[in-house]
């Protein structure tokens, strides 16, 4: 069990370079087992849910190398379709390789996935767009068995646009031979870098980025060499974290066309945001400015994934703010944390307001889940004293090394 012990109220100054993406490299990782060829994916995050992918195509018959952020797949001998409980239950993404399996063996074995506590998170749209698309699927208690008997040129409208869902299907049908139109699809940019993948690989796809997906029949996929896109939320993390700290930091790597609405949220609260050739510079003085009300909206709107970094930096805004969440029915278990250190939080699962207070102050604190564990961070950088943030597995999951380079822009973390 690791913590973090983390002296606050110093300024961010400096440079930190931004890891690749985990949400864009768990598909890709999936992706590799629609041939038989090589793959070879650099910036590869280094953090324990792609261990746990690597270690799902190795027990698949995967051929795996890591070499620091370069990952080498070899899905020649595939000689499994199970995906074992313990592996499925480590991380939410594991759904992915359901898609991915089924596109390549035509039979796939599954739990239902783990993943963090953010509410209820049901595979229902992964389930019935698959059984559109051909797949026959039974479900025994965590059970799903799952057999591709036909390939069926179908169009699907997904009722939300469902990340997941919107990947499964991509991963599922771009190797057979069907024409699939996935209308009210995900847009983020992590699903444009899975389209940017599975094409080098031989697949027809276009129209991710945008609510119609359109999937081609294509030949069969070959080999491909592949740079995984910057992560948007661990460039949220840190640009909010200089926001609640103040000082000056440059994201290198970040790429601002992906963060817009989380800048512009930025700018709001105060803080500057400068775009430079290579990435982003980030500059607050200052306490953050209160937000009248602020809405998490699946992609382009202000992620679900950023809402705990915004109102961590909230608590020591000059004024009261509203945080609506409404992509998951419990992401707000972080602010019980957050209270223990000083925060004037009240609200539902819904919506939040937060009085802004002049510090806070340091405390014992427990993470709770990968980014609500991260804004805990945040806050303890701009508190008054000393906080222990526990339970650091779960910002492992998604943050390579966040006190190497929290501890970069000057702030003082030390990992026991
Ligand atoms: N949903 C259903 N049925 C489904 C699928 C989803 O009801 O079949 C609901 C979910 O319960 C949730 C909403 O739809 O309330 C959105 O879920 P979505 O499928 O879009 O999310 P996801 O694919 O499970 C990905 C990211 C999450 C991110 C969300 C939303 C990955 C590996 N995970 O999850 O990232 O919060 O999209 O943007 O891409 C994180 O990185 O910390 C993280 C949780």
């Amino acid at each position: 069990m690791c913590e973090l012990v983390i002296s606050g109220r110093r300024c961010l100054c400096g440079e930190v370079d931004i890891q690749g993406s985990k949400n864009a490299a768990l598909p890709i990782l999936a992706a590799t087992l629609l041939t038989d060829k090589e793959c070879v994916i650099h910036n590869c995050p280094r953090i324990t849910d792609v261990e746990a992918a690597v270690e799902i195509l190795r027990g698949l018959g995967a051929r795996v190398s890591v070499d620091e952020n370069t990952v080498c797949v070899c899905a020649a001998n595939i000689d499994s379709n199970v995906i074992p409980k313990n592996l499925m239950e480590r991380m939410r993404s594991s759904v992915m390789f359901l898609g991915a399996v089924l596109g390549r063996a035509g039979e796939a074995i599954i739990c239902r996935p783990g993943g963090c506590r953010l509410g209820d998170r049901p595979i229902d749209m992964h389930i019935n767009s698959l059984r559109r698309l051909g797949a026959k699927i039974e479900e025994a208690g965590d059970c799903i068995v799952c057999h591709l008997t036909e390939t069926r040129s179908e169009n699907i409208t997904l009722l939300y646009p469902s990340v997941g869902a919107t990947e499964n299907i991509m991963l599922m049908c771009a190797a057979s031979g069907s024409s699939v139109r996935i209308f009210n699809a995900a847009r983020e940019p992590e699903i444009v870098d899975l389209q940017n993948f599975l094409n080098l690989m031989g697949a027809r796809i276009c129209g991710a980025g945008t609510d119609c997906i359109i999937i081609r029949p294509a030949g069969k996929f070959g080999g491909a060499e592949y740079t995984v896109m910057p992560d948007r939320i661990v460039a949220s993390t840190y640009s909010y974290a200089v926001s609640a700290c103040g000082g000056e930091a440059y994201l290198r790597g970040a790429e601002i066309e992906h963060m817009k609405l989380v800048f512009e949220v930025l700018k709001q609260v105060g803080t500057e945001v400068i775009k430079e050739d290579e990435g982003v510079r980030i500059a607050a003085f200052g306490r953050p400015k209160s937000l009248n009300m602020i809405k998490t909206l699946p992609y382009p709107g202000f992620p679900t994934d950023v809402q705990p970094f915004l109102s961590a930096a909230l608590t020591i805004a000059d004024g009261e703010s509203r945080v609506c969440e409404t992509i998951f029915n419990s992401r707000f278990g972080y602010t019980e944390d957050l209270k223990k250190m000083g925060a004037v939080i009240d609200g539902d699962n819904h919506t939040i307001e937060i009085k802004g207070v002049p510090a806070l102050h340091g405390a014992n604190v427990e993470a709770k889940d990968l980014r609500g564990g991260a804004a805990l961070v945040i806050a303890a950088a701009a508190a008054e004293g000393i906080t222990v943030v526990s339970n650091v597995e779960y910002i492992n999951r998604g943050y390579e090394n966040i006190e190497r380079d929290l501890t970069r822009l000057g702030a003082d973390i030390l990992r026991i």
